[in-house]
């Protein structure tokens, strides 16, 4: 499977779709808000630029897509008036793998820009400049000193291969408590070739000073096939496992199937960035949220969304369908993912299950 081909949510805005299914992520990123502001502000005090280049590193498409963009310009536009400054242009560059419906974004820009211009209520604005930028972020995609903030969150805990040596991960789809010790040490190698490559490549495209904030899916745990990170697809592999032992999938298939993404503790990411050498950590914070993304803060909801189940099935349906589409074909989804919706179900009546972020904020060293 090359998985910057295959890997992309769930496009357009239909009932499966990553735009109508993206509310964790969204809480993930409002949670991390304070670290965004103040990088951003500490970046703009310090070097003033007339011309703000951001970066948004894995923004899918839907809501998510423009809120960390939004955010960062009212930010700057109030840092303006405070400091009488005129308003820097903003260059906007939205990145993705190729796969990813970035249709859904530029459609969506006419008006963002409108609402924005009415948020900033009467006072003059910058002029946006927008461009979507398909390619993996495990490569260059900018030239040379050409950004001043990169934001990502929750796309880099995807790896940009399948680990090699997986073949005797059998019965499972991921890192399990019963795999054998080869797997999990593979999938730690892959993650240190390319979250190392990603900060190599980010440090000749951000300019002395510039600021980066990523949010990954992670852990607390030192073991990486602890259940808090690896038990989401220890439940889909249950699923996968069902329609095996129905004929519906063969095993050869299902062994044969390994998901690309490694959810690191946070220390392995500051080991990484500190062997790298060209950031300095600036803050680093760990947060969790529910599975179910429509927890007992919502009021009068609909009888299918007070399901924990649904709702969770629905997130990673939007997040894994054309992966799983590509290994195991369209015929099976449906019934691969109402089995899942069953087993989450059952599994979240039961137990408290929460995802772990881990944010780190950085600042490019200067060069000597
Ligand atoms: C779960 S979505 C997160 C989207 C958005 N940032 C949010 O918080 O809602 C992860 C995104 O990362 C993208 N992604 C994964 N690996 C990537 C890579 N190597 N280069 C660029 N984008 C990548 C995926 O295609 C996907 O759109």
């Amino acid at each position: 499977m090359e998985v910057t081909q295959v890997l992309h949510m769930n496009g357009g805005t239909g009932e499966t779709s990553y735009a109508n299914n993206s509310l964790v992520q969204q809480k993930a990123i409002c949670l991390t808000r304070v670290m965004r502001e103040e990088a951003i502000s500490s970046l703009y005090r310090s070097i003033l630029p007339k011309r703000l280049a951001i970066a948004d590193l894995g923004c899918s498409s839907g809501p998510n897509a423009l809120f960390v963009i939004s955010e960062a310009i009212k930010l700057v536009e109030k840092l303006c008036r405070e400091l009488k400054h005129e308003s820097p242009q903003y260059q906007i560059f939205m990145n993705d793998l190729p796969g990813n419906d970035f249709n859904n974004i530029f459609k969506s820009l006419h008006s963002f820009k409108e609402k924005l211009r009415s948020e900033i209520a009467g006072e003059h604005m910058g002029p946006c400049f927008f461009t979507g930028v398909p390619g993996s972020f495990y490569g260059r995609i900018f030239p040379d000193k050409s950004l001043h903030f990169v934001h990502s969150s929750y796309s880099l805990q995807w790896l940009s291969k399948v680990p090699e040596g997986l073949e005797n991960n059998k019965g499972n789809i991921y890192m399990a408590s019963n795999s054998p010790s080869n797997v999990p040490k593979a999938y730690y190698e892959q993650y240190k070739k390319d979250f190392s490559l990603f900060l190599k490549c980010r440090a000749e495209e951000l300019v002395e000073g510039g600021r980066m904030v990523l949010t990954i899916l992670g852990r607390r745990s030192h073991d990486p096939s602890s259940k808090e990170c690896c038990y989401i697809w220890q439940l889909l592999t249950m699923a996968l496992k069902h329609m095996v032992s129905k004929g519906r999938i063969k095993e050869e298939e299902m062994d044969s199937f390994n998901i690309p993404q490694y959810t690191p503790s946070p220390s392995e990411v500051e080991i990484e960035v500190e062997k790298e050498g060209s950031f300095s950590v600036t803050s680093l914070e760990i947060s969790v949220l529910p599975w179910n993304a429509f927890d007992s803060e919502y009021g009068n909801l609909s009888e299918s969304l007070r399901n924990g189940g649904y709702n969770v099935t629905k997130c990673m349906r939007a997040v894994a369908e054309p992966l799983l589409i590509s290994h195991f074909g369209e015929a099976i989804i449906e019934e691969l993912f109402a089995l899942y919706q069953q087993i989450l179900t059952e599994t979240m009546s039961k137990e408290k299950t929460q995802f772990v972020n881990v944010t780190i904020s950085l600042i490019r060293k200067p060069d000597y």
